[in-house]
């Protein structure tokens, strides 16, 4: 099987290039930050807020997160309810990431996220695909862009929604989750050995995802 790990920060457009470039390779697109916001999810349903403040692993005994596919879209059910409609707010983008720093969560979510790779061709995006979930990965890719043009992009996706949401606040929130996220002890976001950084800042979406191809199908031909 041939696995691409697409990691980031938020907002560097890895979620828009990977759904593309799967559609062209013909493989399945793995988002796993959607898994960390139905944990986030299902914390927040249990009344906590960011600082979990509660028995973490008592509540994952509770708790079954599974992702099918419909078409080729990803869905992902919490506790057999498919929630894709509700996490891509603000609030649960940082219950996300307050989860995603404990480790009894990324041990929860990891073999889901590794059987998905055994069995299909995938092209996964996430924080720790090439470091830690698919270390032998085929090619592995740490997308970036500067903080202002990664809140200039979340800014125009949530609006373009119809979600009434403020550029301050976002870019305030990406530079939080941006700490929280390079900071945390377990698997925290850097690049993989072997890694190729592929900087978006300057590039529309059309280049981005040219230039992106081509660094996987120059890593999948080696
Ligand atoms: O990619 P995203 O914004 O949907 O991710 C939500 C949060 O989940 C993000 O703050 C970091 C965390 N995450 C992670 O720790 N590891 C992953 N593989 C994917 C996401």
């Amino acid at each position: 099987m041939v696995s691409i790990a697409l990691d980031g920060p938020a907002g560097a457009g890895k979620s828009t290039l990977a759904r593309a470039a799967a559609e062209k390779l013909g493989y399945i697109y793995v988002d796993t930050g959607a898994l960390y916001r139905a944990v986030g999810l299902k914390f927040s349903r249990e009344g906590h807020g960011t600082e979990l403040d509660c028995d973490i692993e008592k509540i994952l005994e509770d708790t079954s997160v599974d992702i099918r596919f419909i078409g080729k879209e990803q869905h992902v059910f919490l506790d057999g309810e498919d929630v894709n409609s509700l996490i891509r707010t603000p609030e649960i983008s940082m219950m996300a990431s307050a989860v995603s720093a404990k480790p009894p969560v990324r041990a929860f979510l990891l073999e889901l996220q590794r059987k998905l790779a055994r069995e299909n061709n995938v092209i996964m995006d996430g924080r720790d695909i090439g470091t830690v979930v698919l270390p032998d990965a085929t090619v592995k890719v740490f997308v970036t862009a500067t903080p202002e043009t990664r809140a200039n992009r979340r800014y125009k996706e949530l609006t373009e929604k119809g979600m009434s949401v403020n550029y301050d606040d976002i870019l305030s929130d990406i530079k939080t989750r941006d700490y929280n996220d390079s900071h945390r002890a377990v698997a925290p976001l850097k690049v993989a050995p072997g890694g190729i950084v592929f900087d978006t800042d300057d590039l529309g979406f059309e280049a981005a995802l040219d230039s992106l191809m081509k660094i996987i199908e120059k890593g999948v031909n080696q």
